[in-house]
């Protein structure tokens, strides 16, 4: 059977999914409370920086496959399976998620389901959840329990959204009985004839896969980042103390790459979220090393304006400096949580003239953050710039001429936050070169 699909919230996740899943053929409608947000996708504009996404967007409108809504009445009516996508920020002053997107969405929701269907959590969510609002579904929609809930957490990167949806590591699946699976094994088909491992479990486990894979990510960041600070004590290189561990195929090179740490809209708050939840299970004593990874995470932030600092002569009053980066990560517009950010506004309140340049984020990070300067290029941030700064590793600076930026900056002195430079390359040409983790 073609099942039609809804995706409800069209965010970072949603617009995503609603997408690629119109990508693969199915017919779909997106639907999101923020009209300004169905406008513009339906005009075939993407409101975040996602490679190869808007292309996806556009096609699909085009051929008809997708649209979008601000009506539950319309989603109910229209989809068979129904995908969840809302976002589950940290609460204000807590480290807890705010879930009350979702009971939202339930509640909007299940009042107009009169006919069998299914409701696909895929939020990252504290366990528990599931069930909670399977029973919730079950209790409001008036087809009662034909109205059935499964759990498939989202994977995704932002930067490589559309591949990891399309081409997911991993399918989970959380349900509690045989009529979700059958549907879901239909929905992603085309994923499971490429041989795509799928791991069918209950509501909790589901949920728990995210937040544990997250909460792995994150302690494979921090461990390297606090080998970085042993190494800076001990005058060794994490650089190349990461590369000799990385041929251990146990460890393995990726999120093994040392610098100023963990950003953006998951891994911080998820967690934290995660070490709240297992507190309220009681099992917190389980995650206190969360704390420190959390700890070593903003330890670099700290240590990275440490370094301008000394490089300034010990003061950033009078100098000027120059920030490379406000994304969270390259490929990326997202600033929620950007250490990049956290840094320039840190040396901008200890009084440094701080310009700041981005090739996506810039005018996300001019909107929140204008008190800082900001320059058209990498060379304008630069100009004149007592110590430059490179806190995103954008390929274009990676690919930066030390001479052609020497030729403007006031003096040579780079603090290379990402560790994404050759640093001998930039000694050679002149600059003082200095990375966190390096001697
Ligand atoms: C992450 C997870 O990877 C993804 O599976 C989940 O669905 C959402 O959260 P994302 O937030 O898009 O995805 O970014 P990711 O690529 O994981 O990077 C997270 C942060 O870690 C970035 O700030 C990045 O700069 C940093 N990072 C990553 C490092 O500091 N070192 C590394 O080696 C890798």
């Amino acid at each position: 059977m073609a099942y039609r699909l809804t995706v409800l919230g069209t965010g970072y996740l949603g617009a995503t999914h609603a997408a690629c899943m119109a990508e693969l053929g199915f017919e779909v409608l997106g639907l999101d409370v923020d009209a300004a947000k169905v406008a513009s996708l339906q005009a075939g504009n993407l409101p975040i920086h996602e490679p190869g996404l808007e292309d996806i967007l556009r096609r699909n409108l085009a051929n008809g496959r997708l649209r979008f809504t601000s009506s539950y009445e319309e989603a109910a009516d229209f989809g068979d399976v129904h995908f969840v996508c809302v976002g589950t920020p940290q609460k204000k002053g807590e480290y807890a998620a705010d879930v009350s997107y979702l009971d939202a969405v339930i509640e909007s929701l299940a009042p107009h389901l009169r006919r069998d269907c299914l409701v696909v959590g895929k939020s990252t969510v504290p366990v528990g959840t599931a069930q909670r609002l399977s029973d919730k579904l079950a209790r409001l929609a008036p087809v009662g329990e034909a109205a059935e809930l499964a759990w498939n957490p989202e994977f995704l990167r932002e930067g490589f959204a559309v591949k990891d949806t399309l081409h997911p590591d991993r399918i989970v699946l959380g349900v509690h009985s045989e009529k979700p699976e059958k549907i879901m094994r239909e929905v992603y088909a085309s994923m499971l004839e490429h041989g795509t491992p799928l791991v069918i479990t209950d509501y909790p486990t589901a949920e728990l896969v995210k937040v544990a894979a997250n909460a792995f990510l994150a302690t494979k960041i921090s461990f390297i980042n606090a080998m970085a600070e042993v190494c800076e004590a001990a005058h060794a290189d994490v650089k190349q103390l990461s590369l000799a561990l990385s041929y251990d195929e146990r460890i393995g090179g990726r999120f093994l790459n040392p610098g100023l740490g963990f950003g953006g809209g998951c891994l911080p708050k998820d967690i934290r979220a995660f070490m709240a939840r297992a507190g309220e299970l009681g099992a917190d004593q389980a995650l206190t090393f969360l704390r420190e990874v959390d700890a070593i995470n903003m330890r670099r932030r700290a240590r990275m304006v440490d370094l301008a600092r000394e490089l300034s002569g010990g003061s950033f009053r009078g100098c000027t400096m120059a920030v490379l980066g406000a994304a969270f990560k390259p490929n990326s517009d997202d600033i929620r949580d950007s250490p990049a950010l956290d840094v320039a506004v840190k040396i901008a309140e200890q009084g440094g003239k701080v310009t700041v340049y981005d090739p996506v984020a810039q005018e996300n990070a001019r909107r929140a953050h204008p008190e800082l300067n900001y320059g058209a290029s990498a060379l304008e941030a630069a100009r004149g710039a007592h110590v430059v700064l490179l806190l995103t590793e954008w390929q274009e600076f990676v690919d930066l001429d030390p001479e052609e930026l020497g030729s403007v900056v006031a003096s040579r002195k780079i603090v290379d936050g990402r560790n994404a430079l050759d640093a001998e390359t930039w000694r050679a040409a002149g600059w003082h070169y200095r990375a966190l983790g390096r001697p």
